[in-house]
C-alpha cells in the first residue's frame, strides 16, 4: 500500500510538473527581431554543440540591486550541432572554434513571479523556469527537470551561466 501510494504521489507530482511545463512558457516568437544576441560561443559543457544567446529588453537591463534579473526577463538559447568530419570528429576553424551545423533546439528561460510553484525545492531556480522548442517554434519534449537540476546550484548568479554578460 505504501509503495502504491508512493508511486501514485510520484506520478501525480510528475504530472503536475509536466502540465505546468506545457502551460508556463509560451514560445517567444518575436525573439529574432526584438531580442539582443548578447553572446555566441562553443558550448562549455557539450563538446559537439554551439550556442547563441538572446535576451529581451528586460533581461538586458541586468540584475537589480538584489542580484536577480527582473521579473519578465526572457532568455533564448539557440543550440546547434557542431559540424563533424567523416570520422565523426568535431571540426574546428583556424580560430579554434567549432563550425555551426544543424539548428537543433531552442531552449528558453523566463523569470516570472510564482514560477517556483509546483516545483520541488531542490529543482527551484528562484522563479526562473525552462522550456524547449523546435527551431520551428513547436514544443519540444525534453525532461525539464534536467534543466532545473543543472541551473539550480548557481545561486550566486541568479541561476544563469552567462550572468556576467548581462550586467
Ligand atoms: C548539464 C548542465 C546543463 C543542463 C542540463 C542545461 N543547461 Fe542550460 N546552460 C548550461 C550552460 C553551461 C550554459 C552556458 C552556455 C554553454 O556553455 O552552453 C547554459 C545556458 C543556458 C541558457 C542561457 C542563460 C544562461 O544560463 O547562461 C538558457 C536559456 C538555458 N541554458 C536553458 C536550458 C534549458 C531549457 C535546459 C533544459 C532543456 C538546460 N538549459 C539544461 C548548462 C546546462
Amino acid at each position: 500500500m505504501k509503495l502504491i501510494y508512493g508511486l501514485l504521489s510520484a506520478s501525480l507530482l510528475a504530472s503536475a510538473v509536466v502540465s505546468a511545463d506545457t502551460a508556463k512558457i509560451a514560445f517567444p516568437g518575436e525573439y529574432k527581431s526584438t531580442f539582443t544576441n548578447y553572446l555566441s560561443l562553443d558550448r562549455t559543457l557539450n563538446a559537439d554543440q554551439t550556442i547563441r544567446l538572446f535576451a529581451n529588453e528586460t533581461a538586458m537591463q541586468g540584475a537589480d540591486a538584489d542580484g536577480k534579473l527582473p521579473y519578465g526577463s526572457v532568455l533564448v538559447a539557440e543550440i546547434y550541432k557542431a559540424k563533424k568530419d567523416a570520422d565523426g570528429n568535431v571540426i574546428v576553424s583556424s580560430l579554434d572554434r567549432r563550425l555551426r551545423g544543424d539548428f537543433a533546439l531552442i531552449a528558453v528561460m523566463e523569470r516570472r513571479e510564482g514560477f517556483n510553484e509546483g516545483i520541488p525545492a531542490a529543482l527551484q531556480n528562484d522563479d526562473w523556469d525552462f522550456a524547449t522548442f523546435t527551431p520551428a517554434g513547436e514544443p519540444a519534449k525534453k525532461d525539464l527537470n534536467t534543466c532545473r537540476a543543472c541551473h539550480a546550484p548557481l545561486t550566486s548568479s541568479n541561476h544563469l551561466f552567462s550572468y556576467d554578460h548581462l550586467k
